[in-house]
């Protein structure tokens, strides 16, 4: 089972006005378990402000993509990392932060993954969304010399752009298999798209006429909800099927829905539903409070039960329902062969049945 170790800050390097890289040192043993993937992401945790212990209910975790390609035994980890207006970590880590400074870190995980092979690929990428994509794209040209990929990406201005330099220089390195597309929303450019949105309309013009769409083996789109919703409509209008598309959302703006009090297979209200679950080898059965979420549940017993963001996005509290029915209040982050296999997320998960079983080790 995966737990925090705290890692320590070597550098913070800005990027623009409102965001940063972080790099971490991984000490010698500890780097085969940081070993990452290409779009893989790390969660952090720190105290609230003014919290003496580090308890559940009082610390903050968020998940960081990871923008270096990718390592089996990394020395060190690099995030991106941008801040959100409100955002208790992301104001910490742009402002406060310091080389010296220790964080709580978790090994990397996410499925939000490309694997180098031969083939054609692309990503269409709002803002902070650039970082995994940064990893995918440069660990696939680096070591698939028969492999293309090409890289929408849109933001704001160039300002407010994140891995300028970092991208550029994969389009100096692989100018014949590396494409890039900037869309920028508020700023015309001397070259390129005219400014404005990328929406489902206009990527549905525009992503045929940048490469043949039907020959692309695996669509990456990251970014706010907005624009990945968009983006994957537009494929899905132009016949991309969906097992080509994985995504994964960065933002959601609209507030995670209230939990709902457990409800019984009828749709009634189950004042007596439990959960089983099976963590790092051990098992143990509680009672659910009312409109608690499995994760919640299973936390007031377990602290090291897994999660970041609680909000259905990040996916780090993926469990497999072993027996039982659950109602996810929102899923941003698995995949529909997740769904399949009969993986949920415990922070959005509300029993329809009297008993559930997971299994976090699955
Ligand atoms: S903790 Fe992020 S999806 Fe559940």
């Amino acid at each position: 089972m995966s737990t925090f170790h705290p890692l320590r800050v070597t550098a913070v390097d800005s990027l623009t006005d409102d965001s940063v890289a972080l790099t971490f040192a991984v000490p010698p043993e500890l780097r085969p378990l940081y070993g990452y993937s290409p779009g893989q992401h790390i969660a952090l945790r720190r105290h609230r402000a003014g919290a003496d212990t580090l308890t559940a209910s009082t610390e903050v975790r968020r998940t960081y993509s990871l923008c270096a390609p990718a390592c089996d035994e990394p020395a060190e980890l690099r995030i991106g990392v941008r801040g959100v207006e409100g955002g208790d970590f992301s104001s910490y880590a742009v402002k406060e932060l310091r080389p010296g400074d220790t964080v709580d870190v978790l090994p990397p995980s996410g499925r939000f993954v490309l694997e180098p092979r031969k083939g054609r690929f692309a990503a269409v990428v709002g803002g902070s969304g650039i970082t995994p994509v940064l990893s995918i794209a440069a660990t696939l040209l680096t070591r698939e010399p028969e492999a293309r990929f090409c890289l929408v990406r849109s933001d704001r201005s160039t300002a407010s752009t994140m891995f300028l330099e970092e991208v550029a220089d994969l389009k100096d390195r692989f100018p014949d298999r590396f494409q890039l597309v900037t869309a920028l929303s508020r700023e015309e450019q001397q070259s390129g798209l005219p400014s404005g949105r990328l929406d489902e309309q206009r990527l549905s013009g525009l992503l045929p006429s940048l490469l043949s769409v039907p020959d692309v083996d695996g669509w990456y789109l990251c970014g706010p909800l907005g624009l990945v919703e968009e983006a994957s409509r537009a494929l899905r209008g132009l016949g991309v099927p969906r097992g080509r598309i994985h995504q994964e959302i960065f933002h959601v703006t609209e507030a995670p829905t209230a939990p709902s009090a457990a409800r019984s297979a009828a749709g009634g209200v189950s004042h007596s539903a439990s959960v089983t679950a099976n963590l790092d080898g051990r098992s143990g059965c509680w009672p659910m409070d009312d409109g608690e979420s499995v994760l919640e549940t299973v936390l007031r017993h377990r602290a090291d039960a897994p999660f970041a963001c609680k909000g259905g996005v990040c996916g780090t509290c993926r469990v497999r329902l072993l027996s039982g029915e659950v109602r996810m209040e929102r899923n941003y982050a698995l995949e529909p062969d997740e769904l399949e296999a009969g993986y949920v997320l415990a922070c959005q998960s509300h029993p329809v049945t009297e008993a559930v079983e997971v299994d976090f080790d699955g």
